[in-house]
């Protein structure tokens, strides 16, 4: 199962990653952004171009 994380040491909370894929990442109290659901399981074919959008690569793969 394919799941994401936000590297928040990475994260200067420019919000691409909430506007491209609102359903899931969210703003933190932290303004650094995070993922609303880590177990939701993302498309595989999706996973590149979702890592891709964040400008710091603060988008990672979770295998927890
Ligand atoms: Fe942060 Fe990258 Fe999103 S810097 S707000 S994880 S696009």
């Amino acid at each position: 199962m394919i799941k994401l994380k936000v590297d928040e040491n990475q994260c200067i909370g420019c919000g691409t990653c909430i506007s491209l894929y609102p359903d899931l990442f969210e703003m933190g109290a932290d303004g650094k952004a995070q993922v609303i659901d880590s177990k939701k399981d993302v498309d595989e074919s999706k996973i590149k171009e979702i890592i891709a959008s964040c400008p710091m690569a603060a988008i990672k793969k979770n295998s927890e």
